[in-house]
């Protein structure tokens, strides 16, 4: 069986792949929206400190699991563990790639919907945010145009995983980054030229520390999670296409630094435009359909560089949602023996359907709240803030407690041994992480995310 599975086509492939999967709208939507609203640069400082003392660690960890499994998150734990307990956790990341794809495809949706509005030119009679803004509205209020773009990036999704994964994935992620990279760094210039962008700047890297609190932690950690593809197995399943002759922890901090510097681009092209033409950094989860096409508006060339900015967008996207779909797709044909045609087709279905509420959040269902939280909202918390850092505890735990660090190390090594020659404070840090820094701190922000923490802290009063 182990023969017979796919491996990466080249070297790069796995970075590019797992590039791909984390590089995508949780940079350039979700990044900006979730820093706007919880404080800026303090959010920017707690985000960087998530990404690189836990999400590092784990992320190497989880690839890790998944090279040495050899299969899909449920079968890769199967193959590590006796226990019957672990492999739960590998359906519970399954479970949350599925239902972030369900939200996922339809903000990808937008993007892709946008391609069609810059081709039509819309952008350019925009001369306020407001306007761009009104006009977001008006289309994301529209149940056919929220549905049909969402059913048409999923299908786009399905073809791509449909016929496997050197071939689809692979080809995406090669002609993408480059391009995507260098039109943000454009539009980050532009960014940066418009009058008044010094203020957004500031926002970006002067904080204010009153504004941390224990909730701008946890969605901090949510944000790392989330933008690293981290938690649920994504990594994992790419892992398990890697050879021994890769060397994880290198890809492992490629990828991080790859997909922080997107970022942080990101939030600098968006923050500079949204304080130039006064808009609130508030603004939630629309924030860059309504900052970026004014500034493509008041851009030379703007036109063209609409249109290339949402197509890049959507690949970005694209790669995500392949690598989304992938996991599923993959435990169905690891685990229950489905052809890849048929689990490709189902599932995608049943995403397609699932989805549907959330898009209906926008419009039908806007004032339909569960904890405070449109069906929309309510996927997006569970799954980056609860369900991705939850996974990535365990998949620590399970390092340290369940596999051991004896035989982790002995994979780690394999294809790293450069590395680790001259001396193994990487090794020790790792190991600390895991061991102790990860499960504690993913464990009290957990607490205090379902309001537990108060509660204890009362008992010691
Ligand atoms: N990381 C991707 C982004 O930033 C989204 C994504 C793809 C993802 N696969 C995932 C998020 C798995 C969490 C888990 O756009």
């Amino acid at each position: 069986m182990q023969q017979s599975r796919e491996n990466w086509g080249s070297k790069i492939g796995f970075i590019l792949a797992a590039a791909g999967s984390a590089i995508g709208l949780g940079n350039i939507w979700r990044f900006p929206y979730v820093l706007g609203e919880n404080g800026g640069a303090a959010f920017l400082f707690v985000y960087l400190i998530c990404i690189g003392v836990i999400g590092l660690p784990v992320l190497i960890g989880e690839i890790l699991i998944g090279r040495t499994g050899k299969r899909d998150p449920v079968g890769s734990f199967k193959a590590l563990t006796k226990s019957k307990f672990w492999p739960y956790i590998g359906g519970m990341g399954i479970a949350a790639g599925f239902m972030i794809l369900s939200f996922y495809a339809i903000v990808a949706g937008w993007s892709f919907g946008y391609i069609i509005e810059a081709i039509k030119g819309t952008f350019l009679e925009y001369s306020t945010p407001d306007e761009a803004a009104n006009h977001f509205y008006l289309l994301i209020s529209e149940v056919h145009w929220i549905i049909i773009m969402f059913v048409i990036f999923m299908i786009i999704t399905m073809l791509f995983v449909y016929f496997g994964v050197q071939k689809g994935i692979e080809r995406g992620s090669k002609i993408m980054m480059p391009a995507l990279f260098i039109l943000l760094i454009i539009v980050m210039i532009k960014g940066i030229t418009m009058e008044g962008s010094g203020a957004g700047l500031e926002f970006l890297l002067k904080p204010d520390w009153s504004k941390i609190s224990a909730t701008v932690v946890l969605l901090a950690l949510g944000q790392a999670f989330f933008t690293l593809s981290l938690g649920m197995g994504a990594m994992l399943t790419y892992g398990s296409y890697m050879s021994e002759k890769d060397n994880i922890p290198t890809s492992a901090l490629q990828i991080l630094v790859l997909d922080t510097l997107i970022a942080v681009i990101a939030g600098v092209a968006i923050f500079t435009a949204v304080f130039s033409t006064g808009l609130n950094p508030g603004e939630g989860a629309g924030l860059i359909f309504h900052t970026l096409p004014v500034v493509f508006s008041k851009m030379v060339g703007g036109y063209l560089f609409s249109i290339i900015f949402f197509i890049l967008l959507s690949i970005a996207a694209l790669t995500s949602t392949i690598s989304l779909m992938e996991v599923i797709t993959a435990y169905f044909v690891d685990e229950l023996n489905w052809k890849r045609h048929s689990a490709v087709i189902v599932f995608g279905t049943v995403t397609i359907i699932f989805g549907i509420p959330s898009a209906l959040s926008f419009n039908v269902l806007s004032d339909f709240k569960i904890f405070g939280l449109t069906i929309f909202g309510l996927m997006e918390y569970l799954t980056a803030n609860i369900m991705l850092p939850l996974g990535g505890m365990l998949i620590a735990i399970f390092i340290a407690y369940v596999w051991g660090f004896d035989k982790a190390v002995i994979e780690l090594k394999k294809g790293a041994e450069k590395l680790f020659e001259k001396s193994a404070w990487q090794i020790t840090s790792w190991k600390f992480v895991l061991k102790y820094l990860a499960p504690v701190l993913i464990f009290i922000v957990l607490l205090q995310s379902v309001g537990l923490l108060d509660e204890i802290s009362n008992l010691f009063k």
